[in-house]
Order: C-alpha cells, then structure tokens, then sequence
C-alpha cells in the first residue's frame, strides 16, 4: 500500500510538473493550480489515502507528501511569480490567479476620440475662404420669415414657404432651411463692402435617402462691392475648388433659377471619383438680385455682389468617399473611427 501510495505521489508531482510546463497564460495556470494544489485537487485528494498507510511507512510517505506539496507549490510560484523567468521578459505576477501580462508584448493604442468629419470639412472650409479674404459671419437657426423669405425675395404664393416644406415653430418662425439668410443679417447690420461665408445647419422636412437629409449642413458666401461681376464669382468658386479638391478640379455653371440670385446658376464641380473625374452638383449661387439689396437698404445701383450655397454634406461626402449621408448621423462607431 505504501509502496504504490509513494507510486502514486510521484506520479502527481511528475505530472504536475510536466503539465505546468504546458501552462501558457494566467487561465492555464488556474486551472493547473485547481486540479494540483487546489481542496480538491489531486493532492489533496492523495493526502486523503494516508489514513490507509501504516503506522510504520507512514513517516517516508508524509514526507513524500510534503516533499511533492513544496516541489509543486514552488514551481507554480517560480511559473506565475516569474521568478525563474525574469530573464526571458515572461509574465510577472501573482499566484493568486490574477491577470499576467508580457511586459515584451506591444501595447493597446488608447481609443482617441476626433472631430466630426463634419465639423473638419467646415474648419477646412473656412480656412480657405478666409485665405480669399471672406470673414466669418454667422445667423440663428431659428429664423423669421422676413430673413428666411421676404427679404430674399420669395413671396408669400411661392412654393417655398408651403408649411409642408418647412419646419414652422409657431405659424411665425421656423427653422432655417437655407444659410442665405445670414446674407439677409449681415447686409442689414453693417455698411458694404461685404465678404462673407457663413456654415451652418440648416433644416428641411426633405424626404431621407441616400443624399438627403432633414437636417444638413450649408456655407453660403456673400461678396457685394463696387463692380462685382459673374467673373467674379466664377473665379471664387473655380478657386475654392482646386485649394479643396485639387489642381485639376474644375468649375460649371449651369443656368438655372433662385428668387434672390439674378442671373442664378447650379454649381458643378469637376472633381475626381474613384479615380475618375466628374461632374458634381454641389449647391446654387448667381449674382445678388437687387431686389434683395434693395430690402435691406443697399443701393443696387451702386452695389453689385454674388452668393452662393453648397452644400457641406455632399462636399463632405464626395472629399471622403462616403456613398451614404445618412452614415454621417448615424453615430456607427466602426464608420466614425474610419472617417
Ligand atoms: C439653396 O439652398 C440656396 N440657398 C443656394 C444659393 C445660395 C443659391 C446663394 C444662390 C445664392 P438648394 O436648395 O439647391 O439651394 O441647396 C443647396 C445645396 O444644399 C444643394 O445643392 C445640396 O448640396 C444641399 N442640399 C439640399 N437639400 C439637401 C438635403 N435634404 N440634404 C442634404 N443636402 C441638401
């Protein structure tokens, strides 16, 4: 009996050790510390036979016993406390099971949050206009129909100012739908000449798909002076252009109709898509129709300007290659640290 209780002893510590040389991270260990040193480990469980011993082996056998207890305990110690292996940058800690980490290992970058492609495209925006000489100027979202309509030259049977079109707040005041009105805020504050862009959101209760949204962004440039002219505007927004999308992007003006812009035009911009050039819609502009300068007390035949608007989503999108507007609003983590 004392002869295969010794057997058996050394069987655990033969076995124990091998395994523990298999044991590669802190759950290994664990479980390599339950099955050998735990309560009801193998140990454990060999000690339970000495009451089977004789009187006479028993001396020799607790000996073993202790003997195999103090080789397996230290060699767990040695494993997780890493003191044998200080040498080879292995894992240091505790033999209590808590987490080991190689100290060799590369570490995990910390997530750092970043601004808004958004809020980027307009810092970037703005940068370049006021490279051309355009100030900053900026308006409510909430807005009167004077400065959303009326002084833009839209009158009350346009279709424009349809409730279903417009997000009215109280019959009186609603929700800008367009920047253009900071035109209407910034020529009735302050004397021309004026050279202004403004960004913002604006609101409009537009069906949502892939290009369309109910809320979006617009920046909309103002430039009124003596002898303003079409060239003018053109070679704003040719300008503007190739500082955004490069050299060879180019700049269409199609004519087209705006109740504040005389003549009005659709802006295209010639811009590279996937590797290929193309033509993009990207917003409206023309030259300020003196009716609206006439509303806010300039006189037209003085004063001659050009605005435009575009749209900052599509600009945005078409910059970064995002086929879906609705990507940008989503708050998808996986598609804003890609952006
Ligand atoms: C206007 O809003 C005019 N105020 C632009 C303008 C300013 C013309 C100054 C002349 C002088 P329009 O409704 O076309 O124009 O909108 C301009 C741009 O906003 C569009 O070309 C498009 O890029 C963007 N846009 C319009 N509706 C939406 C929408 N629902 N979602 C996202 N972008 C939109």
């Amino acid at each position: 009996m004392s002869e295969s209780m010794l057997d058996v002893i050394g069987q655990i510590e033969t076995e124990g050790l091998a395994s523990l040389e298999q044991a590669s991270d802190a759950t290994a260990l664990e479980d390599w510390r339950i099955a050998f040193l735990g309560t009801k480990g193998r140990l454990k469980k060999a000690m339970g036979g000495m009451k089977d011993v004789t009187k006479a082996d028993k001396p020799a056998v607790g000996q073993k016993m202790n003997q195999t207890k103090n080789a397996l305990e230290s060699a767990f110690k040695a494993k997780s406390g890493g003191e044998s292996d200080s040498g080879s940058g292995a894992a240091k800690g505790k033999s209590t099971g808590k987490t080991l980490f190689d100290i060799t290992e590369p570490g995990v970058d910390p997530q750092l949050g970043k601004r808004h492609v958004i809020t980027r495209t307009i810092s970037e925006l703005a940068e370049i206009f006021a490279r051309m000489g355009f100030k900053i100027a900026k308006g409510p979202e909430v807005e009167d129909e004077w400065h959303n309509f009326i002084a833009l030259n839209i009158p009350d049977d346009h279709p424009a100012r349809d409730p279903l079109d417009n997000f009215y707040l109280d019959g009186k005041n609603l929700l800008r739908t367009q920047t253009s009105t900071v035109q209407i805020r910034v020529m009735e504050n302050s004397e021309p000449p004026f050279k202004v862009v403004s960004m913002g959101r604006v609101y409009r209760p537009d069906e949502v798909d892939a290009t369309h949204s109910f809320m979006f962004h617009q920046i909309e440039g103002l430039y009124v002076d003596r002898n303003v002219s079409v060239v003018d505007l053109k070679t704003t927004l040719l300008q503007f252009a190739k500082a955004y999308f490069g050299e060879e992007a180019d700049v269409k003006l199609v004519p087209s109709f705006f109740p504040f812009t005389e003549p009005s035009a659709e802006m295209y911009m010639k811009m590279k898509i996937k590797g290929k050039w193309d033509w993009v819609e990207l917003g409206g502009c023309g030259m300020v129709d003196p009716n609206v300068l006439k509303a806010v007390n300039i006189d037209p035949e003085e004063w001659t300007g050009f605005a435009f608007g575009l749209g900052i989503e599509r600009i945005a999108m078409r910059k970064y290659g995002i086929p879906d507007i609705r990507w940008l609003y989503g708050n998808d983590l996986r598609f804003l640290q890609q952006v």
